[in-house]
């Protein structure tokens, strides 16, 4: 990524530390905006549901229900989250393909009906929900292309898909349509477009046998750009558009993108806490880490653009590290820096899916606070969570 276009930011990144301390994460609300609007151009007429897992963030969810969008759950966690901001429960998915009977009830008792199931022990807990639960059977798409190919873990395999429909039918159990996620920050949208296809194969067999599905949900997955490249989600999408056309006209159809949406809506500032010339390299310890905001360059395999706006001079070979007193607690080696200052401030960028969320205290150290700019209407111009 440019470093000067990153460096243009308005934002005064010192007065936000002097008034709220670091380490502080800044989420932009019209990001989230602007994210939300280019998926749904892209993807017309496709039902977006927020996908809370990447950033649980109360300002989100506000952002978004602004824009009457929908949400898609997996914990009870995340249902408190959206009752508590107002979301009407008809317009959230719950879909962990795997829950306790106790989830399936807290679900329920918001009000939110629609689920996941991908096997016949999960179908079997909705036997006793079947007059008010909604079902969408979760289908596997493995990707070689991805580092977190979400379909090794669920999902049935398509060849099980219509015994599995069959079985929902013998039971009493409403399954509405199917679901698959080809996998998150995938890369190539030909994943997306060939589950499509299958899936629409699925839904062509079950109608065969008399099971009528009114629904597909494409998942998540969406990507963005880590690396400063421009990325066009418009022209990502056109296979995936191609196929969805393909559908029978009454399939009504729904995503659930977590990661394209919150992405690039956080900012990371950190501050540098000391510094240690060791042999030829210079660390830099920071007050965050990968126990901290930067825990998705360990489980989320992400790694973030970083920039220096204050910093000046000539660059030397640095070690940029987290305050733990973990050896793995190192966020770049081997970079060239401008030496910076005990104090100095370091932006991470890309920063708002699987960070925070991620997020650990380990040695105490604390999480970093949110600082919200642009954020919903009815929350103030700035504030700190
Ligand atoms: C069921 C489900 N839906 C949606 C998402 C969001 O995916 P992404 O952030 O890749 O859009 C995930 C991510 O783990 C998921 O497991």
């Amino acid at each position: 990524m440019k470093l000067s276009a990153l460096n243009a930011s308005p934002i005064d990144y010192r007065k936000l530390v002097t008034e709220h301390g670091s380490p502080l994460l800044v989420l932009d609300g019209d990001a989230i905006r602007k994210q939300y609007s280019s998926l749904q151009k892209a993807l017309p007429g496709v039902a977006l549901h927020y996908a809370l897992k990447p950033l649980p963030h109360d300002a989100v969810i506000a952002v978004l229900k602004e824009l009457d969008g929908y949400f898609d759950l997996a914990t009870n966690g995340e249902v408190d989250l959206v009752r508590d901001v107002g979301v009407d429960p008809a317009r959230c998915i719950h879909s962990h393909p795997i829950k306790r009977d106790s989830d399936i009830r807290y679900a329920l008792e918001y009000g939110c009906k629609t689920f996941v199931v991908d096997n016949i022990c999960e179908l079997e807990k909705f036997v006793a929900y079947k007059d008010v639960a909604k079902l969408l059977l979760r289908v596997s798409f493995r990707n070689p292309d991805t580092k977190i190919d979400l379909s090794k873990k669920f999902g049935c395999r398509q060849e099980e898909a219509l015994t599995l429909l069959k079985q929902a039918k013998e039971l009493g159990v409403n399954i509405i349509g199917l679901s698959f996620h080809v996998g998150s920050q995938a890369v190539n949208p030909m994943r997306h477009s060939n589950a499509v296809a299958a899936c629409n194969q699925i839904i062509a067999e079950a109608a065969a046998q008399g099971i009528t599905l009114s629904t597909l949900d494409i998942g998540g997955g969406f990507p963005v750009s880590y690396d400063g490249k421009a990325f066009d989600i418009v022209e990502y999408c056109a296979p995936i558009r191609e196929e969805l056309a393909k559908l029978p006209a009454h399939i009504r159809v729904l995503a659930e993108p977590g990661r394209y949406i919150s992405a690039p809506a956080v900012t990371s500032v950190s501050s540098v806490m000391g510094i240690a010339q060791r042999g030829d390299q210079t660390w830099y310890y920071l007050d965050d880490g990968v126990y901290g905001s930067y825990s998705g360059q360990i489980y989320d395999h992400m790694v973030y653009p970083l920039s220096f706006p204050y910093a000046s001079g000539k660059p030397q070979l640095s070690v940029l590290s987290g305050p733990t007193c973990d050896s793995i607690d190192v966020i770049r080696e081997d970079i060239m820096l401008p030496p910076l200052k005990v104090g100095e401030i370091v932006i991470g960028h890309v920063m708002g899916a699987y960070t925070w969320a991620s997020a650990t205290e380990f040695n105490f150290f604390r999480k970093a606070n949110f600082v919200v700019v642009n954020g919903p209407r009815q929350m103030k111009a700035v504030n700190a969570a």
